[in-house]
Parts: C-alpha cells; structure tokens; sequence
C-alpha cells in the first residue's frame, strides 16, 4: 500500500548523519514505526539543501571515474550502496524528444518493484505518479496473465514530500516533471525480495505485459535447446532446482522438455515439486494438456 509523508521540522541532518541512522538502527518497512522515523529522517535531510551539491562536487572532482560502480542508468546517482541499504538519488528530466535521453526513463511504463522504496522529493515540481495497487499472492506471474488492478490515485512528489511504494503490491507509472526534479531514495537492501520477478503491466488490458528482470539467463538457457547434450542438460536441471527465480527456472523446464535427455515423466516429476505455482500449477497444466 503506498503512503505519504509530509512531516514539518526545522531541524536538518548531514548525509552522514543519515548514514549512521541508518547504519545503527534496525529498520524495517513493514513497521510502521520504522518507516515513520525513516520518512523524517528524509525530511530532515530534505532541510539540509547543500548536501546533494557537496557530493556532486566530490563526484565531479573525480570525473575520470564518476560513479564507475553504478550499474544503474545514468539519471541515477548512488550515493551510498551496502548490504543493508542503498542512498541514491534520481534526476527526473521534462519531456526529451529524443530518443537517446528517453530511453534512461522509467516513463510510459506501469510496473512494480520487488523492493520496497522510500522516496523523498528533494528539488523541483516533482514527478506525478499514478498508482494502481495489485495483488501478487494471487499472481501466477506469466506474460498475458489477467491480473485484478485497482486505480488508487494521481500524486506529484513535490519538494519536502515524501512517498512509500511497497513492493509487489503497488503499480505505478512515472509522469514527466514539467521541469528538472530531483527524488532521494532509500532502499532496505536485506528486506527486498531479489527472489521476486517485477513486471510491466498492460493497465487497460489489466494483465502482465513483461518481466522486468534481467533476461540474460534466461535467453542462454533457452539457446542451449539448440546444442542438446547430457552436460548441458545436467547444467540445466542444475539450474532448475537452485535459481531462485521462477521465470529463470521455468525457462529450465522448457529446455528440459525439448532437449529430451530424460523421460517426459521425470521431468514433469521435477516440475511437480517445484515451489511455484506458477511452474507446479499453470505451467504443469499446459505440459499435461499437450502430453
Ligand atoms: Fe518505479
């Protein structure tokens, strides 16, 4: 369920002293406590209106290495990434009509996130989002699948603002800020569900229209129903019981069926047990259907 904050105070909190809140403190989203102290300690930092000009300074000393350990696009700036959490901050461009600067953006895009993500809006008039909420537990997760979304509401981050999206529950779709914006992210790295596929919707089709995750895995299993052997096959059944991904290991399945090396019903056997309904439910049915 998203939430938004709006707190008032005067009092303003260095990026470092976020960190340390953030390094000695055991938070977690799903406490509302939790995610109340965290959303003012954003508020705080949002005060504090030199900090994002002091690490651009930094960053822009050393500009034959900026960011060099971002794997994320570049209107992404990371300001601090461990195991625990994850600082970043966002610039949100006006409209770009070419397609390079496009590109970058997470507009024109209904999706969700299979992490949860505090957002504070820090300069500019802000992005307008709109939000849908879904229900995941209920989700098989495969492409064209009907999927029950429910509009929630329009909402701008505006500056000092601050907004909550949880993840595999909240659909939004990000708007072009009318000018440049800038947002602050804190991401919870031990609570985010990596396991998690995160989709893009098709809203007035209400179904899944694409899996956001990295494909990379998936298209080199699915290229190795071309080489058939007993090594590769084995990799692949490998693969098909460790890779915490459902998507990845139905690729598995797939590839398993077509390279043929065992028999039709030890594969279904291992498709039967795996963990998701979306492989041991939707995906054994269409396989029963065409054995
Ligand atoms: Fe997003």
């Amino acid at each position: 369920m998203s939430i938004k904050f709006n707190y008032s105070t005067d009092k303003s909190i260095t990026i470092d002293q976020l960190k340390n809140y953030l390094d000695s403190t055991n938070i977690s989203y799903s406490n509302r406590e939790d995610l109340n102290s965290c959303a003012l300690k954003l508020t705080e930092l949002y005060n504090n209106r030199n900090f994002l000009a002091d690490i651009l300074i930094e960053e822009l000393k050393n500009h034959n290495n900026i960011q060099s350990s971002n794997n994320y696009t570049s209107q992404v700036i990371i300001i601090e990434s461990n195991k625990k959490y994850t600082i970043r901050a966002n610039i949100w461009l006006p409209y770009a009509n070419n397609l390079e600067e496009k590109k970058l953006y997470a507009y024109d895009n209904y999706h969700d996130h299979n992490f949860d993500l505090l957002t504070l809006g820090y300069f500019g008039p802000g992005y307008e989002t709109i939000l849908f909420e879904y229900d995941a537990e209920k989700t098989y997760g495969y492409i064209g699948e009907k999927v029950n979304i429910n509009f929630k509401e329009k909402y701008t981050l505006k500056e000092g603002e601050i907004l909550f999206l949880e993840k595999s529950k909240d659909i939004h779709l990000q708007c072009y800020p009318s000018e440049m914006s800038v947002s602050i992210n804190i991401i919870m790295n031990e609570f985010s569900n990596k396991k998690s596929s995160q989709f893009e919707f098709d809203i007035n089709d209400s179904s899944i229209k694409r899996i956001l995750n990295n494909q990379s895995s998936k298209f080199l299993i699915e290229l190795s129903s071309f080489f058939p052997s007993e090594n590769l096959f084995e990799v692949i059944k490998t693969i098909s019981v460790k890779n915490p991904y459902d998507y990845i290991r139905l690729s598995c399945f797939k590839t398993l069926l077509e390279m043929n090396k065992d028999s039709t019903t030890d594969i279904l056997n291992y498709i039967r047990k795996d963990p998701s309904k979306l492989i041991n439910s939707h995906y054994l049915k269409i396989v029963e259907q065409n054995n």
